[in-house]
């Protein structure tokens, strides 16, 4: 019988209609292969959605999102609704809004590198060979959400009287926060390797004093298959940069993710490549890394694959189609093995005839 999922899609701004109807290409490519229907509805987020009804996540959106089996999402915002007024609506909101409105505390973004773009790394490419590493980054607690404050502190009280201004953040999280990540990483791990390297700052922090013990006993009790390695996050920052290819999902609070996932997202030097997905308990959203690139929008020659490898994770993460999955990754590096490129990633050695535009590497992915 012919499986059927409903995908709701938010094509946002600038250049993303144009890479999501590739990302659609690809799904139907894939439904046709394994009897699956991919049944996708657009709606409207950030600033198109401003445009058409001044809310950058109209109530009708958020609520087509979680009727979904998934979202896919391309990009959102640009100059156009660039302001200063504080008042005035903003597209980001739109993104934040969604991640927020549908629980998702969890948020993958893998690392690889395709061996014929290696040269776009700063890495040495003996250092970046055979990287293919997934940071699970937990997305909705910690630093980013916990309590704070900024005041002027007249007594300089519990101080040597010392008066002046005062702030403070707090790094709170509690248990379920961190079984619920650290289970996302060991399903993550069990798809992948095998291994999971729990980072924290546990020779200081209270709170990755807990993080380490949760992790642990969810992994011994539940992922017994599964190898735990801890590692300090100042440590983790080095290791990244001197072995990426020994990680394989990498797992940490909100804050520490943030800036690892930008770091290691660097390893492979080329944006328009990485895809992300955010994930909750009861649905999931896939997005490239990237943003609305104003820049080249309506030309036509946007980088694709970031989009292409988004729907690649809502395979593999929603929908469990592990072997479609691998095909969508196998295709794309055997189109960049035969030298086709879009702009972004030719280099003077690009001879033109192999240089494509959004639709036509869309297209040669499909053929692959
Ligand atoms: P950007 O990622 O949109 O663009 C940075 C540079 O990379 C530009 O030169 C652009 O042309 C290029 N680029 C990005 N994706 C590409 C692709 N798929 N193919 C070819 N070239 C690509 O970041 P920027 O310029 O800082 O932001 C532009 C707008 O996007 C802003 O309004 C920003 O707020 C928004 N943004 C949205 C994000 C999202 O929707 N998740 C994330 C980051 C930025
Ligand atoms: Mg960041």
């Amino acid at each position: 019988m012919t499986k059927q999922y409903d995908i709701c899609l938010l094509p946002g701004d600038g250049i993303g209609p144009e890479i999501i109807a590739e990302g659609v290409k690809v799904l139907d490519a894939v439904g046709a292969k394994y009897d699956t229907r991919f049944d996708c509805k657009e709606s409207l987020i950030g600033g198109a959605a401003i445009d058409a009804v001044g809310d950058p996540l109209p109530a009708a959106t958020l609520d087509a999102a979680k009727a979904a089996d998934a979202v896919l999402l391309a990009a959102v915002g640009g100059p156009k609704w660039d302001t200063t007024d504080p008042a005035a609506p903003r597209p980001e909101a739109g993104l934040l809004g969604i991640r927020k409105g549908l629980g998702l505390y969890t948020n993958l973004r893998p690392v690889q590198i395709f061996d014929a773009l290696a040269g776009a790394s700063t890495l040495k490419p003996e250092v970046i060979e055979g990287v293919d590493l997934m940071i699970v980054r937990e997305l909705t607690g910690g630093l980013y959400f916990g309590k704070r404050e900024r005041f002027y502190d007249e007594e300089g009280a519990g101080t040597d009287g010392a008066r002046g201004q005062r702030a403070y953040d707090t790094l709170e999280y509690r248990e379920y926060e961190v079984e619920r990540i650290a289970r996302q990483a060991f399903e993550a791990a069990r798809k992948r390797r095998g291994k999971v390297t729990s980072v924290d700052k546990a020779n200081v922090l209270e709170t990755s004093r807990m993080w380490r013990e949760i992790v642990h006993r969810i992994g011994e009790q539940e992922y017994p298959d599964v190898q735990i390695e801890d590692l300090l996050v100042d440590n983790t920052a080095m290791q990244l940069i001197n072995r990426p290819a020994d990680f394989d999902v990498v797992v940490t609070e909100n804050m520490f993710g943030d800036i690892l996932s930008d770091e290691a997202a660097q390893i492979t030097g080329s944006l328009g490549m990485l895809a992300s997905a955010s994930l909750g308990d009861s649905t999931a959203l896939y997005e490239p890394s990237h943003g609305s690139a104003p820049d080249i929008a309506g030309k036509g020659i946007a980088n694709p694959l970031a989009q292409i490898l988004s729907v690649e994770m809502m395979l593999r993460y929603s929908f469990g189609m592990n072997e479609a999955a691998n095909d969508i990754r196998r295709a794309v590096t055997e189109v960049l093995d035969e030298g086709w490129r879009t702009g972004d990633l030719k280099d003077a050695a690009t001879p033109a005839d192999k240089v494509v535009g959004c639709a036509g590497m869309g297209d040669l992915v499909v053929s692959h």
